[in-house]
């Protein structure tokens, strides 16, 4: 099936009922995307699919034919999000990280600790106690 993942058109053979959040760490070996819940509950896996933040946990493989998929991986390696989520202590298992960090960078670069607590309601964190994390993400949007 096709679709375009991290801005590559890519061709992968999986069953159209498997989880996309299984699709991408298997078949795709992109291993960023993680599995918290594995039920739509903690956001742990979420991904941008035509640029709307989805749980991948529960979206069939079959839904993405020629869309576009973007995970932690396609924001690169050198994002102002993950140096400052190091830097703060915004990840600790990190489990979590991955889709706090993808929600995270559709935020504008304005946005208030009101509009980040909001947007990041859908993602749970067992580990730091959510303020290293809100944190990280004001210090990214402080010009470098
Ligand atoms: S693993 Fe998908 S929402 Fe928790
Ligand atoms: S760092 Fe462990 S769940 Fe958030």
């Amino acid at each position: 099936m096709r679709f375009t993942l991290n801005d590559n058109s890519v061709d992968v053979a999986a069953h159209p009922m498997k989880r996309l959040l299984d699709v991408l760490r298997e078949e795709c070996e992109l291993t960023g995307t993680k599995e918290g819940c594995g039920e739509g509950e903690c956001g742990a896996c979420t991904v941008l699919v035509n640029g709307v933040l989805v749980v991948s946990c529960l979206v069939p493989f079959a839904q993405v034919e020629g869309a576009s998929v973007k995970t932690i991986e396609g924001l690169g390696n050198d994002h102002a999000l993950q140096h400052h989520f190091m830097n703060e202590a915004g990840a600790q298992c990190g489990i979590c990280t991955p889709g706090m960090i993808v929600v995270a960078s559709t935020l504008p670069v304005d946005a208030t600790l009101d509009e980040i607590r909001v947007a990041l309601a859908g993602n749970l964190c067992r580990c730091t106690g959510y303020e290293a994390i809100y944190r990280a993400i004001q210090k990214a949007q402080q010009p470098q």
